[in-house]
């Protein structure tokens, strides 16, 4: 069975599983503390961006831990807006500021945080990518694999392969969803969509015509062939369903 224990954050009493990690107790306590790299739809986290940084103070020993890493194992209190949590977010953002200037979010938050920038940081032109990963991530987690980090220092960036269309790539669209900056651009029109230099023909339901996604990720989802797709949508399908069943109980 598993152990509760009782941590302060904020001066608020809080219950948790032994094991459970701060930010999700936080989260689930209405405490706000900012995150980036984090990403509820993948069970391991991969730590990277800082923001989530907190003060847990255990037996009178004080540290600085990220939060949405950091499993609670024992009684301790928490502090998430100490002076030297803001010191060092603030840090932070203008760190990844000065990566992704052209990061809506990053600015947004950098500017809540009051933070403005460091002269002396070089400022990367037209970037809005923070390199957290988590579009890498969801890439792999699909058993696509399409994307990964490329080149080192100032020039990392995430790519296709020499930058070229990818075959594996499926145009799911879960790198552009995930992603936490919006540093990767797609287009799409009535037919097509276009992302990573590809462009994929549309599927759509032909009973309500919602696009099911393009041809190449409808055929991934159903581990199917470009031959065999679905031609109806999930929603239609469940509704045929339904409408059948409730025929079948009519004339029975
Ligand atoms: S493109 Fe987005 S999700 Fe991918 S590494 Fe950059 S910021 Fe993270
Ligand atoms: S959100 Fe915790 S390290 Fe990025």
């Amino acid at each position: 069975m598993s152990e509760t224990l009782t941590i302060t954050i904020d001066g608020k009493e809080c219950t948790c599983e032994k094991g459970e990690y701060l930010y999700d107790v936080a989260k689930r306590n209405g405490i706000f503390i900012p995150v980036l790299c984090r990403s509820d739809a993948f069970a391991d986290h991969r730590a990277c961006c800082r923001v989530c940084i907190v003060e847990v103070t255990t037996r009178g020993r004080t540290k600085i831990v990220t939060s949405c890493i950091y499993p609670v194992n024992e009684p301790c209190e928490v502090q998430t807006q100490s002076d030297e949590i803001k010191e060092e977010r603030a840090v932070i953002f203008a760190l990844l500021h000065a990566r992704a200037p052209e990061s809506q979010r990053i600015t947004e938050m950098n500017k809540w945080l009051g933070g403005t920038g460091f002269d002396r940081l070089v400022t990367l032109d037209n970037e809005k990518c923070v390199l957290c990963g988590l579009c890498v991530q969801a890439c792999a987690s699909l058993g696509t694999g399409a994307i990964s980090t490329i080149n080192r220092g100032t020039e990392k960036m995430i790519d296709t392969p020499y930058g070229k269309p990818s075959e594996y790539c499926v145009g799911c669209l879960s790198c552009a969803n995930v992603c936490p900056t919006g540093a990767i651009s797609f287009s799409e029109n009535e037919d097509t969509r276009t992302i990573w230099n590809r462009t994929f023909e549309l599927q759509r339901c032909e009973k309500c015509g919602k696009v099911m996604g393009t041809r190449e990720s409808v055929a991934h989802s159903v581990k199917g062939t470009l031959t065999e797709l679905p031609t109806v949508c999930d929603e239609c399908k469940k509704r045929e369903t339904a409408d059948a069943l409730m025929k079948a109980y009519r004339n029975a």
